[in-house]
């Protein structure tokens, strides 16, 4: 083997979005509203509320939909990419971005979910986006569910929970390999797919007060089954339908430490990691992990399968492992201990890391560590499809914003990316979240800031939409230019 510097040539640099987050556009061209569009803005949303569910209940759907404004809603306008992608793309190219990882919203394509035929113009949106990609030559990565299921299938089916849900994402899947199958040849399941645990309305249209009492567990477990045996069933037409194709799963990797070397420090964090790696477990190895299986019949849950589905687990395995890093968590043993925010969990504080201004902590090694755990548990090739930090910028009165604080979160988080593929990791490429300002997944704030580019929009929707070049902006162009060279 021959000694490896730097960053393999043909790396995949570009950046992540998610259609909910960006497009806006929500109730036009037949596009059917999406789970996103009933997420109210709730900049005071602590992580600890998440548990509760805190956020979301069938009244307050109702209530939604009875308000057709975006007042409420900021996922319902995004920063208006459906109509402005071309610009945005012109800016990627300018930084010289080889991909962008991009989803593409279910409920445009089919409104309900259960329309016979699909929504043309929902599918010429994606087409003209992806044609525009090609001609530019990034590289498109298509996300098939982030954070968007139809919502009329949320309401009717409670989500995931029912089978006839994984007919319908079966069916929306086709469409989009048949359509797209010239134009797109990486695509991605479920985004997060261990997030079903930690937000199961968002990840897949759970909605408690729907769940049977003392049930929760139980629905989201078998929610959690047909999405593992659907992501398996579409990975098989994805290799059919698009030959040369490439699937990958994605997690969010939940990074752990124990607080201390005691040892029953060390035991919850081992948990925890099992907890976290669960997911892609099944979906690269084909099989529940025994561990988990002895856990979930602890917790008195039971799976309902159907024959064949364990068959079809273990016959379309992913091609390819993709996750998300933004931060690292600490778990202790002991109750008591001081507890901050991470990406919608909570940890012990470590005293080593700084935090974001939304207390997730920093941690640039954690990535190298993240790194060599996955490379070593799966050995498949990997992709980071999303890392960044949240912050926000000011504008200078001449209109620049010296975001240095991004740089140096980019820059030490490329320094360990480094090391671990000089150490042997097959990492293929990274796309940042987010390149372009955005609204926030979870509390749907515009002023949690994550690109290289700003979008002139405050959390309640006013400003020209106007798109802008942050320091970062020439900084990642260079990082580009010189393949990870010049940090
Ligand atoms: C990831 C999601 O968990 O975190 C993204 O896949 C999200 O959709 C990102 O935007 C950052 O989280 P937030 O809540 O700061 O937007």
């Amino acid at each position: 083997m021959s000694m490896h510097k730097g960053f393999p040539e043909n790396f995949m640099w570009g950046g992540a979005i998610a259609a909910n987050q960006v497009e806006g556009a929500w109730n036009v061209d037949g596009k059917g509203p999406s789970v996103a569009d009933v997420a109210s803005y709730k900049p005071h949303l602590s992580v600890e509320d998440y548990a509760g569910h805190v956020g979301i209940s069938t009244k307050m759907i109702e209530e939604a939909m009875a308000d057709l404004s975006d007042k409420d809603y900021p996922k319902r306008r995004g920063i208006d990419f459906y109509h402005r992608y071309k610009e945005d793309l012109a800016l990627f190219a300018e930084m010289g971005f080889k991909t962008l990882r991009v989803s593409i919203a279910w409920s445009r394509i089919f409104p309900t979910g259960e329309e016979e035929t699909p929504n043309e113009k929902g599918l010429r949106f994606y087409e003209n986006l992806f044609t525009e990609m090609r001609r530019l030559n990034i590289e498109p990565i298509v996300t098939l569910s982030h954070y968007e299921m139809p919502l009329a299938l949320s309401v009717k089916y409670n989500g995931w929970y029912e089978r006839k849900v994984v007919d319908n994402f079966v069916k929306f899947s086709r469409v989009c390999f048949d359509r797209y199958k010239n134009l797109v040849k990486y695509w991605l399941t479920f985004n997060e797919v261990d997030s079903i645990n930690r937000h199961p309305f968002t990840t897949a249209g759970i909605i408690p007060d729907r769940c049977p009492e003392g049930q929760e567990d139980q629905v989201v477990y078998q929610a959690l089954h047909h999405q593992l045996v659907a992501s398996a069933m579409v990975t098989k037409d994805c290799h059919e339908i698009i030959p040369g194709s490439q699937m990958g799963c994605m997690l969010t990797k939940l990074t752990t430490y124990p607080n201390t070397c005691n040892p029953a420090d060390v035991e919850i964090t081992l948990q925890r990691n099992l907890n976290n790696y669960f997911y892609s477990d099944v979906q690269v190895f084909g099989e529940y992990p025994v561990l988990t299986l002895r856990m979930l019949e602890k917790k008195g849950v039971q799976i309902h399968m159907e024959p064949g589905d364990l068959e079809t687990l273990k016959a379309h395995t992913v091609d390819f492992v993709s996750f998300s890093y933004y931060m690292s968590l600490t778990e202790s043993a002991e109750a008591g201990k001081e507890r901050t925010a991470g990406n919608t969990i909570m940890g012990v504080k470590n005293p080593y890391l700084p935090s974001t201004d939304w207390g997730w902590q920093i941690d640039p090694i954690g990535l190298k560590i993240s790194l060599i755990e996955l490379y070593d548990r799966y050995r498949k090739p990997l992709i980071i499809v999303e890392n960044g930090m949240g912050a926000v910028d000011r504008v200078e009165s001449d209109g620049s914003i010296h975001d240095d604080y991004r740089i140096k979160y980019f820059r030490d988080h490329f320094i360990q990316m480094k090391e671990a593929v000089e150490a042997g990791v097959d990492l293929f490429g990274y796309t940042s979240w987010a390149p372009i300002d955005l609204i926030s997944a979870s509390t749907s704030q515009m002023s949690k800031r994550y690109g290289f580019i700003y979008v002139d929009q405050d959390d309640l929707g006013n400003g020209t939409l106007e798109r802008s070049r942050k320091d970062s902006f020439y900084w990642y162009k260079k990082v580009i230019e010189t393949n990870g060279e010049d940090l």
